[in-house]
């Protein structure tokens, strides 16, 4: 069922995405070689309740922290562990979300850790901007698959290939509500998004081929060439103007960032 949130209801989510994005700007400030993902998760968890917030995913269906903390070809939900000790050169994707008084916020960047190539770099950046190339669909009026469209279109022209196995979906009082919004496709198709909706836009990206697996640990996903991969998510409200970037405060189209 997807839900329409209203003024109240849209007020909370605005402050809930406020408080995640100083969680992951936080975060990224303490990414270096030598850290250890468990310790960005444990720094997450006890400010996301200093704030009076819960983590959402702890316990989200078993899942046992935070954040996830998924480094190089791992694409998402990378379980944080005292033995992942961040190295110069890597890529890291931190995934977080939180519930403030029962409404969710979810976002996700990925960042280089100390130098890193600029092959890698490239990457990053041509994930982060096919979801910005996604944005200019999520208003009103257009249909779901037009934002995964514009991800796919981004990306393939720029030689990397998108994630099919996980997809954006819809957020409110649960962190996965409908409507699933894939990262490929052809436009048209779908639901009408209609002002009021919230979405998570999350384009997973990699350098070789889109194929992915699970790990024996249950979560860890890979990418199966074991290419390099991207994650840059967002909770979004659709308005009838330009959509609003709950998880970004103070983002103006014309700015960007
Ligand atoms: N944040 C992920 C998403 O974007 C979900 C995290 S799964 C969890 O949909 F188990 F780690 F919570
Ligand atoms: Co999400």
């Amino acid at each position: 069922m997807i839900t329409i949130k209203n003024a109240a209801q849209i007020a909370k989510m605005r402050e809930a995405g406020a408080m995640l994005h100083d969680v992951l700007t936080q975060l990224k400030g303490k990414i270096e070689p030598g850290m250890t993902t468990k310790e960005l998760d444990r720094f997450a968890e006890k400010l996301i309740r200093s704030y009076g917030a819960v983590p959402s995913f702890l316990n989200y269906e078993g899942y046992p922290a935070s954040i996830c903390a998924s480094v190089d070809s791992q694409v998402v939900h990378g379980i944080p562990s005292a033995s992942t000790v961040l190295k110069e050169g890597q890529i890291i994707s931190i995934d977080c979300g939180l519930i403030l008084d029962g409404w969710q916020s979810d976002s996700a960047f990925t960042a280089g850790v100390g130098k890193i190539s600029d092959d890698a770099q490239r990457l990053i950046d041509v994930t982060e901007e096919s979801f910005f190339a996604a944005l200019d669909f999520a208003r009103a009026g257009c249909r779901i698959s037009d934002i995964g469209h514009a991800v796919q279109q981004y990306v393939e022209q720029r030689g990397f290939s998108t994630v099919r196995a996980l997809c954006g979906h819809g957020i409110g009082r649960e962190m996965h509500e409908d409507p699933q919004v894939p990262n490929y496709g052809i436009p048209g198709h779908g639901v009408r998004l209609r002002s009021g909706m919230t979405i998570c836009i999350e384009p997973m990206i990699a350098a070789g081929d889109y194929h992915v697996k699970t790990l024996k640990d249950g979560w860890t996903v890979v990418t199966t060439d074991g290419s390099l991969c991207s994650h840059y998510e967002h909770t979004i409200l659709i308005t009838d103007g330009e959509p609003e970037l709950l998880s970004l405060p103070g983002y103006h189209k014309e700015e960007k960032r």
